[in-house]
């Protein structure tokens, strides 16, 4: 026998240990899932290799860990089980072969189920009553976490209907909601207290809380997939007819659950389940299937700790380890400093990630992550990969703590960092290549000034090769300029002067939103143009004024004014004018742009989003008349939470009421109608 295999065995079980004692007792793991899975999946083949090797205290031979001292250990009076993984198609189809040759039929009818990921609890029920709660712990015994159940709502406290055993174990996930974990974790941040990884975690965190107060606040939700022990009456004959059963003593269940036939059917489930991962509001890591005919279930019976009638299917890993190899640091157009990690290539959530955002300094300080790190890669869905953490116990010697530099790392000005601000930001302004650059690619998107055919490759060579400064030098280049730039044939230059002059051709609308002024988006953009007509007005209207347009707050009418104010940007804008960019100025008629003239509103109550006086200068715009009170010559009432009187009044004289959603839509109406 191999000494290597023999040595690696030891090793392995260490390791696992190790991370078993961090995920199950710590609640705070250090690797990501996928990973822990592998070293098992290892431990698993090499004691099938070497079955004289395994010993009873192998991981493999026991599902979890010791539970905390601090709770009671109970023992659950069916132990809990585990499921077997697939990761591919083909071991689903293995699995369901190796069932139907067991049973011997063709097709086998499945239960199918979402698997939560969240954290295993058995809850105990004595004549209706919830008289026990215990986590799966090593899955033979468990802690005792009866108080934490209790304050959770999901949770009936006492059974419906009067068909229910009168012992029964009800087997289910506890799992933190999604939108409940943002919020938790954005007032554990605010508080300075502890930040959780994932949902996963925080739900674990907060089950396994001393203080049941505590695990009362937290947002936790509980969804049951199977029974435990079944005394003095029975539950169902299939494991569909099981979830019904719990359903209707009103114990949830979740709504994804389906019946389906043959193993095409399981992999179907697993399609769509995977394309509605993301909208769910809790996290699932894969789909689980279950021989639902429960005399079938018998009669395949067990390996070890999982039964041969079910297995996980388990999606791509959203988190992954790799190593962080360096820091870039990006500078955006507005020059924001973004640290980006340069990362050993890792297949995470679907695709091959090299980068991923480590946010701002604040992140790169609170998750300590250096240089040489191992890190966890996190990509869920189609948000940015982030880097979530380091695994210090991975770290090598001699890192050091990473600084964001204090100059920018392309026009080498000074970086400075507002008071309220976690961003970093580069003083160089259009000086600084990286922010010409960025502010050439907004320029011609196609939102803005849309010059077709002009690539973000282009962009930076004209700037690298001092051919572009500004956006108005690119009204003056020249198909000599063009055709002598690497990889480009002169008919593409042609294309590209075509659709820069074709671009001279815009509107006012466009041309605001292209100028890439700080906090002025397009729709800002559409109102300032409506709302001026010309560009010149624009130019020369103060805060005051500025501040009377709808949607603009004091900040965007700062940074719009500051804008026109900077000498550099009005040499631009002339220069953009001469080189022939035009656009229709819009007339503004008084008559025509106050549609709603003649018209009275009262607004009343308090509106959450936009509040009252803005509102009432929405409505003014539009010339209406806002009135403090209401009377039959009142022609609508905008009413917010809690109104007072006025709203009955208007109610009594039968006048239109629109609530802030409808009043939005409305202001929307009219607005576009101008
Ligand atoms: S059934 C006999 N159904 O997965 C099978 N488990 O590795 C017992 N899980 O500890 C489990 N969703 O925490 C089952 N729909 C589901 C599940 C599910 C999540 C978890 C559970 C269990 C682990 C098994």
């Amino acid at each position: 026998m191999s000494v290597l295999d023999k040595d690696r065995i030891v090793k392995l079980r260490d390791d696992i240990h190790y991370h078993n004692h961090r995920y199950y007792v710590l609640d705070d793991p250090e690797i990501p899932d996928i990973e822990y899975d592998r070293l098992l999946r290892e431990l698993e083949a090499l004691e099938k290799k070497h079955p004289e090797l395994i010993t009873l205290d192998s991981p493999t031979q026991r599902v979890g860990s010791e539970p905390l001292s601090s709770f009671s250990q109970i023992n659950h009076l069916l132990p809990m089980l585990s499921l077997s993984n697939a990761f591919e198609d083909g071991e689903v189809n293995d699995f369901d072969r190796r069932a139907r040759e067991k049973l011997g039929v063709d097709k086998i009818i499945y239960a199918v189920e979402p698997k939560l990921d969240g954290l295993a609890i058995s809850l105990l029920y004595e004549n209706g009553v919830l008289i026990r709660g215990a986590t799966r712990g090593d899955g033979v015994t468990g802690e005792d976490v009866t108080q934490n159940v209790r304050t959770i709502e999901a949770i009936p406290l006492r059974l419906q209907g009067d068909d229910y055993p009168l012992k029964l174990e009800v087997r289910g996930e506890v799992v933190m909601t999604k939108s409940g974990f943002d919020k938790l974790n954005e007032s554990q941040r605010k508080k300075g207290d502890k930040v959780f990884a994932n949902p996963r975690n925080a739900a674990a965190g907060s089950l396994r809380q001393l203080d049941s107060k505590i695990t009362a606040t937290r947002p936790l939700m509980f969804y049951s997939y199977a029974v435990g022990l079944v005394e003095q009456g029975s539950v169902a004959h299939s494991q569909s007819d099981i979830l019904l059963k719990l359903k209707s003593w009103g114990l949830p269940i979740s709504s994804e659950v389906k019946q389906v036939t043959g193993v095409n059917g399981c992999l179907e489930y697993y399609e769509s389940i995977q394309k509605k991962r993301d909208a769910l509001n809790y996290d699932i890591d894969g789909v689980v299937y279950k021989v639902d005919n429960i005399e079938q279930q018998k009669e395949l019976g067990f390996v070890s700790r999982a039964p041969r009638w079910a297995i996980a299917h388990k999606f791509a890993a959203q988190e992954e380890m790799t190593t962080l190899l360096g820091i870039d640091v990006q500078v955006g157009r507005t020059g924001a400093l973004t640290p980006v990690a340069r990362l050993e290539p890792v297949f995470v959530g679907g695709v091959t990630v090299t980068n991923a955002t480590l946010h701002n300094q604040d992140e790169i300080d609170r998750k300590d992550i250096r240089v040489g790190d191992t890190v966890i890669v996190r990509r869920a869905g189609d948000v940015i990969p982030e880097v979530v953490s380091s695994i210090k116990s991975k770290r090598p010697a001699r890192t050091k703590k990473y600084k964001l530099p204090t100059s920018c790392p392309v026009c080498g000005s000074e970086v400075i960092r507002l008071d309220d601000e976690a961003i970093m930001r580069c003083t160089g302004g259009l000086f600084c290549s990286a922010q010409q650059k960025e502010a050439i690619k907004h320029f011609i998107s196609r939102k803005a000034m849309d010059v077709d055919g002009l690539g973000d490759k282009l962009v930076e060579q004209l700037v690298d090769t001092n051919n572009v400064k500004d956006v108005s030098d690119l009204y003056r280049l020249d198909m000599q300029t063009l055709a002598g730039l690497e990889r480009m044939a002169e008919k593409s230059a042609q294309n590209v002067i075509n659709a820069i002059e074709k671009s001279k051709d815009t509107t006012l609308a466009r041309f605001i939103f292209a100028l890439g002024i700080r906090q002025v988006g397009e729709t800002t953009a559409k109102t300032l143009a409506n709302s001026f007509g010309n560009l010149t007005d624009l130019m020369a209207a103060n805060e005051e004024k500025l501040t009377a347009i709808p949607d603009v707050g004091p900040v965007v009418a700062d940074s719009i004014a500051h804008f026109f104010h900077e000498t550099h940007n009005r040499t631009v804008i002339d220069k953009l004018i001469d080189y022939g960019v035009h656009w229709a100025d819009i007339k503004i008629d008084e008559d025509i742009h106050k549609p709603l003239e003649n018209q009275t509103f009262v607004v009343t109550g308090t509106l959450s989003d936009m509040g009252r006086d803005e509102a009432k200068s929405a409505l003014e715009q539009l010339g209406a008349k806002v009135s403090g009170s209401v009377s039959k010559k009142t022609n609508y009432v905008v009413v917010g939470e809690k109104p007072g009187s006025k709203a009955a009044k208007a109610e009594s004289l039968g006048i239109e009421m629109l609530d802030e959603k409808a009043f939005k839509i409305f202001l929307q109406k009219v607005q576009t109608s101008r």
